[in-house]
């Protein structure tokens, strides 16, 4: 599969859980990577891997180029170093996912309490600052260069708990919502420039740190139920890889849930 050959993908959070399986699915299909962490151990703390530089040399097993770029995506001068390195190494970034995040409090672990009311400010700002604010970073940073060039695609990760009412998470949910949004926004933006802004949303995942960090339901694991399990980081890769394409060529603004089905209303 060359679909991406001559493209040059950039995906936050890829040493490892989701952001892996989406830069592995996209150096499969043709794509020089960037491989980026909040730092080189990043991808040992569920054990995925030794550091960020075994999984770029894994990376180059497709064929392809394959640099790591660490960097904390809510420091907006970090986040100008981490694309300068990237693109450095790969030349222009063609293709960015912005998967770095999570519902993870101020000092790591889970906000407690993790309510609308309740949920310490200092973690409220930890979680906008690691997915909102994040995300809007690295498309200020790669999405300039992108108009320049009239081509480029970019996609966001929100989630399945950006589109209903939490009493849990709240803060992690509003964040993700406004990711959403703000893809629709710069989506329109940018749609005279030949640049296409989409976003998926996945619903539970079966992560490392997902499983590390919650009790797993095996009947949520079944197999023999593909529509009413839990999803695979595959699964989610498969569709943002879709999304970075050729083959969604005029698709731009839109949100994508990859939940099994789960939730079938709009919006
Ligand atoms: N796993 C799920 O069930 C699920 C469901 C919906 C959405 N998501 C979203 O998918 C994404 C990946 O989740 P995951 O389950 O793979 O978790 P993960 O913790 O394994 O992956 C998150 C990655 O982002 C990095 N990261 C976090 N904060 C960062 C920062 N400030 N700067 C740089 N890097 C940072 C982490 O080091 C890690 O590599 C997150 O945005 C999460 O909110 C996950």
């Amino acid at each position: 599969m060359d679909l991406l050959k001559g493209e040059v993908a950039l995906v936050t959070g890829s040493g490892r859980g989701l952001g892996h399986a989406v830069i592995s699915r996209l150096a499969e299909w043709g794509a020089d990577v960037a491989v980026h962490d909040i730092s080189r151990e990043a991808p040992a703390e569920f054990g995925e891997a030794k550091d960020l530089d075994e999984v770029a040399q894994r990376l180059t097993r497709f064929g392809g180029k394959a640099v790591g770029v660490t960097g904390d995506i809510s420091n907006p001068e970090a986040v100008a170093k981490l694309v300068a390195d990237a693109q450095a190494a790969l030349g222009p970034v063609s293709i960015l996912v912005n998967v770095a995040g999570g519902d993870i409090a101020a000092k790591g672990g889970k906000p407690n309490p993790n309510d609308s009311l309740f949920v310490p400010w200092e973690d409220v700002q930890a979680i906008f600052q690691r997915n909102l604010f994040g995300t809007m970073l690295l498309c200020r940073a790669v999405v300039p260069g992108m108009i320049e060039r009239k081509r480029g695609a970019v996609v966001n990760i929100g989630s399945g708990d950006a589109h209903t009412g939490h009493v849990n998470s709240g803060a992690y949910a509003v964040a993700k919502c406004a990711i959403l949004h703000y893809t629709r926004c710069l989506a329109t933006q940018v749609r005279e420039h030949s640049v296409r802004v989409n976003c998926v949303s996945p619903g539970a995942t079966v992560t490392a740190r997902f499983k590390a960090t919650r009790s797993v339901d095996p009947k949520f694991l079944d197999e023999s139920k593909p529509l009413l399990r839990f999803g695979k980081p595959e699964e989610v890769a498969d569709a943002i890889a879709f999304l970075c394409s050729p083959l969604s060529a005029h698709v731009s603004g839109q949100v994508l849930r990859v939940d099994g089905g789960l939730q079938v209303w709009p919006g």
